[in-house]
């Protein structure tokens, strides 16, 4: 496989891991064009961090083949691990040592001098907002800190291939924000980002090519106007003043959106699923839609617009949500 000639930074074919019964990885194709950020959705178990691991060379394959930069993780695992670097789900920080000597230690194993170690972990501390942190251990660090730790700890030196693994599930708002920052800052200097992730809206801010796993297969894979042209833009809620209206609101929105609008248990609620359309975005179509109500005299009382949900992307794709798989 010619991975350096084609451009891409990992290429994957029939990739194969399996745990005792479980085939956690069944038979992955990946094609991760390099300077990009290449995003792997799907729910608990799906066989992400199991994909990740072979491709930074903590794990054999058991089938299939793969490459970074066109070295093979098998055979080449030497200068496979040269180019990547990896943040974890069980990343390796160490919880007793501060911010700072975390990041010179790490800078130290690295090759870099006394002061080149000091200065890159200064740097990085201030990149991440960690500086009024970097004297603290690490194990009083709040979520949010911790995951940019990590993240500065795996960008020391600047890896060509940097695997991010469900880098902000379990963060707030703004600690995600800050996290997708790091990342976009990241991908600028020219590093190559696979993330994991279980949001598709972190796929859709970051990833420029979205691949979906449901129990170790890809299930859909396109860059996200592609996702989003077979999953459609989202969905729009709507909580009437007055429950008689609703017969009425139903026929505005069904003309208005151009999609089928369910009426849901609650009687002044209705709902409606956007199909994507290029050039008319899911926004502007609900405000056109909610001023048409409006000049119908309908009252509105609430009202959002919502991007699909991991859910709603697997309910599209194989007809279950993602609770029947882990039941599965
Ligand atoms: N070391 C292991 N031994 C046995 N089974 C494993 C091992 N690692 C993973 N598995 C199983 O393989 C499957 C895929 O796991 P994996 O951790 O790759 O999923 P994931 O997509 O990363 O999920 P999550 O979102 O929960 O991190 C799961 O069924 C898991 O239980
Ligand atoms: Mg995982």
């Amino acid at each position: 496989m010619s991975t350096q000639a084609s451009g891409l930074a990992v290429e994957t074919a029939g990739l194969v891991k399996t745990f005792g019964e479980t085939r956690a990885v069944d038979g992955v194709d990946l094609a991760v064009p390099a300077g990009t950020v290449y995003g792997v959705l799907g729910p608990n178990g799906a066989g992400k961090t199991t994909t990740v691991k072979m491709l930074a060379t903590l794990l054999r394959p058991d089938g299939g083949e793969a490459h970074v930069f066109g070295h093979d993780v098998v055979r080449e695992a030497d200068e496979v691990r040269g180019r990547v670097s990896l943040t974890g789900q069980y990343a390796s920080v160490d919880e007793d040592l501060t911010g700072t000597e975390n990041l010179v230690l790490l800078g130290r194993l690295l090759g870099h001098g006394k002061k080149a170690a000091r200065h890159r972990a200064g740097q990085l501390l201030e990149t991440f907002g960690l500086t009024d942190a970097a004297a603290k251990q690490v194990k009083h660090y709040s979520g949010g800190m911790r995951r940019r730790i990590d993240i500065a700890a795996s960008i020391l030196s600047t890896p060509d291939l940097l695997f991010l693994d469900e880098p902000t599930t379990g963060l707030d708002p703004r600690s995600r924000n800050q996290v997708w920052d790091i990342v976009r800052a990241v991908v600028a200097q020219g590093t190559t980002v696979l993330l994991t992730t279980q949001y598709l809206d972190e796929a859709d801010q970051l990833a420029s090519r979205i691949a979906v796993i449901d129990k170790g297969r890809v299930i859909a894979e396109g860059t996200k106007g592609e996702l989003k042209a077979s999953v459609g833009a989202g969905s729009v809620h709507l909580r009437l003043r007055d429950p008689d209206q609703r017969a009425e609101a139903h026929q505005v929105l069904r003309t208005a959106l151009a999609a089928e609008v369910q009426l849901e248990p609650d009687p002044v609620a209705l709902t409606a699923r956007l199909a994507a359309e290029p050039g008319d975005g899911a926004a502007d179509r609900a405000a056109r839609a909610l001023a048409e109500l409006s000049r119908a005299g309908i009252t509105v009382d609430n009202f959002s617009l919502g991007q699909p949900s991991l859910d709603e992307v697997f309910l599209a794709l194989t007809g279950h949500d993602t609770k029947d798989e882990v039941a599965a």
